[in-house]
């Protein structure tokens, strides 16, 4: 099976989310893939300092402006998008991301593990990590930015079936990048990591992220990783049926393998 897998790499301005929609509206208009991966919080930028800011940007999962924008390209390029957003739910503001779908289909993800002052703003996710059909019916596992450092984030995509995690990011602690390559070694699954770039400044707070968005493949071989500054998009041919192959040597199996009866939850 042959399916088109992209990220897409910018730097978001912060607060500005017509803007931003814009600029990503030109990166992707021309470009023909099946599943584009873009980075968390991509229409609001990520370094808030209070909640009215986060108020103020916070929209609705299914007819905000991230949503439409998205649903016309879907349509549009009949391809599948992995988007963060700040979702505005009744019960509060989640880190989200949003997978919308050609037939303008859009299934939520709420970030778990929240990083750092993100606990003063967002509510944490209660979704759980769940799997969902993209385009060609490929199962796609959303995960967003901190959650890579649990490792249970990525099984547990993987166990519900996932061939590829869509991993939308601002990243600022520098492991990220590497640890992904275990983490798809370890799950057998594809990952596609798409980070922001560019330095983020809210009054005296400044944050540097740290781009270096990639593709990885089922043993942990990065297929394309992007430099630190760059704002682009790439596109890679996989094949997502590789990640229902979950064998090391032929006496071990990623999943049969597992003891979890000694295992601590
Ligand atoms: C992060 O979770 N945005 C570092």
């Amino acid at each position: 099976m042959r399916f088109k897998v992209g990220i897409c790499q910018f730097k978001p301005e912060l607060m500005r989310i017509e803007k931003n929609l814009e600029k990503m509206e030109s990166l992707l208009e021309s470009v023909l893939a099946d599943l584009i991966v873009l980075p968390e919080l991509a229409a609001s930028g990520y370094l808030f300092n209070s909640k009215e800011e986060v108020i103020n940007i916070a929209e609705d999962s299914n007819n905000g402006p991230t949503a439409t924008l998205f649903q016309k390209l879907a349509k549009q390029n009949n391809t599948s998008y992995v988007i963060g957003f700040a979702e505005k739910a009744e019960n509060g503001i989640y880190n989200s991301s949003m997978l919308v779908n050609p037939d303008a289909s859009i299934y939520i993800y709420r970030k778990t593990h929240l990083f750092y002052e993100e606990k003063k703003w967002f509510k944490a996710g209660d979704t759980g990590f769940k799997v969902f059909r993209a385009k060609n019916n490929v199962k796609v596992g959303l995960m967003i930015c901190f959650d890579w450092i649990f490792p249970e984030s990525a099984r547990s995509l993987a166990l519900a079936g996932a061939q590829i995690i869509a991993h939308s990011a601002n990243l600022v602690l520098p492991w990220c990048q590497q640890a992904m390559l275990t983490r798809s070694l370890e799950n057998g699954v594809f990952s596609a990591t798409s980070n922001r770039t560019g330095k983020e400044r809210n009054g005296d707070n400044v944050l540097d992220f740290t781009g270096m968005s990639q593709i990885v493949d089922t043993k942990g071989q990065i297929i394309h990783r992007m430099n630190k500054f760059e704002e682009s998009v790439f596109v890679t041919e996989i094949n997502p049926l590789k990640s229902e192959d979950k064998n090391i040597t032929e006496f071990n199996n990623l999943f049969l393998d597992r003891r979890t009866e000694l295992y601590r939850s």
